[in-house]
């Protein structure tokens, strides 16, 4: 690998300067990525190889981050189930028969990810090639309780209600599902990693949904039987938004980092972790509208709190899809730049 700086932090090794990656950064804000979308549709995108792989170098040639992210979404995993996800274009995803009930659980099924998913082992392959050792390569997916949010919600929330009222009065079913798409996950990412993702992440962008007392039943074991299953196989990194509150179960967890949201300091990120784990993160997504200038400052001294080492820059979420191009490159640059 030309560019090991991610791979390092992730090892928690000495470094010139953090490596820097944005979630979400491969689509949404760059104008080469809305030419793709206007021709087509967005799980056409996901299945067909060039069109992924494209996509996926499309932020590195630009702007030459250190990591790229597959192009993809965490909505393969429920639609390879046997679950109906639509993406509605200006709405998001959209699942026409939610599961509600017990009778809706045992329809789900595991499938053979080998066979249901092969049209990502194969964008994996296609992008390997075209990123030639340049940079490491990123697989992910969504943590067992943010597929549940959307296949029972049945669309995006800002609550996920349905979603809540159904592991509350139906936990038995609820943990059934969760245990579905926890085996699914499992054998996706280890599919993954076979056909060539240097490291996994694991969004829980709903994890801060639930209570302390909720999180660790309903999210963070699932979470963990992850990490546990890929730990010899490669990097995982962890990263839940509002979680903060489960920070020092997920430090000491088998994962080779943890993403940090913007809400949480990083010395207090540092404080929960207890100091010797490498956390990825943590500007605000909306702190890019900022002028450039401004933000290099902000990236400055977010790498001075954080240290420049066991540390990876990034966003904490996912860019918006209105940030100006000057922004973003400024973002990168200034972790180039530092001294
Ligand atoms: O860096 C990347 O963009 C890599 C690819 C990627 C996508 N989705 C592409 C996408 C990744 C890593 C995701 C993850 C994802 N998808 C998450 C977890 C991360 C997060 O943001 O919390 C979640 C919750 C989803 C579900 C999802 N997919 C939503 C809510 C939406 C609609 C709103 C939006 O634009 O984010 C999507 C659609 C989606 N996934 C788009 C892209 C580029 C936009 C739609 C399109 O291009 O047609």
């Amino acid at each position: 690998m030309k560019n090991d700086l991610y791979i390092r932090a992730l090892k928690g090794e000495i470094v010139e300067r953090p490596p820097v990656w944005m979630m979400r950064q491969a689509g949404r804000y760059l104008p080469e990525f809305q030419e793709i979308k206007a021709k087509y549709d967005f799980f056409t995108r996901c299945q067909t190889p060039e069109l992924a792989s494209e996509i996926t170098v499309q932020p590195i040639r630009r702007y030459g981050m250190d990591a790229a992210i597959l192009f993809s979404d965490i909505l393969v995993i429920p639609q390879a189930m046997n679950i109906e996800v639509q993406m509605k274009p200006n709405f998001g995803p959209y699942l026409p028969k939610p599961i509600r009930s017990q009778k809706d659980v045992d329809n789900v099924i595991v499938p053979d990810v080998s066979v249901a998913l092969d049209y990502v082992m194969q964008a994996i392959k296609a992008t390997k090639e075209l990123l030639n050792d340049e940079v490491p390569l990123i697989g992910f997916a969504g943590s067992p309780w943010t597929i549940l949010c959307y296949c029972v919600q049945g669309q995006g929330s800002k609550n996920f209600d349905i979603a809540k009222e159904f592991c509350f009065t139906n936990p038995f079913a609820a943990h059934q599902l969760l245990q579905k798409i926890t085996d699914t996950t499992i054998a996706y990412l280890k599919a993954k990693v076979k056909a060539g993702v240097d490291a996994v992440q694991i969004f829980d962008s709903w994890g801060g949904m639930l209570s302390p007392t909720d999180y660790q039943e309903f999210s963070w074991q699932y979470i963990n039987q992850i990490i546990e299953a890929l730990k010899d196989e490669t990097y995982v990194v962890a990263f839940g938004k509002g979680c903060w509150f489960a920070l020092p179960e997920m430090a000491r967890s088998n994962a080779s980092a943890i993403g940090i949201d913007w809400t949480c300091s990083a010395r207090n990120a540092r404080y929960l972790t207890g100091g010797n784990v490498t956390l990825q993160g943590n500007f605000d997504p909306a702190r890019l509208f900022s002028p450039p200038a401004d933000i290099k400052k902000m990236v400055t001294q977010m790498i001075n709190e954080f240290g420049k080492d066991k540390y990876i820059v990034n966003l904490g979420h996912g860019i918006l899809p209105n940030i100006p191009l000057d922004n973003a490159k400024a973002f990168i640059d200034a972790v180039k730049e530092y001294k």
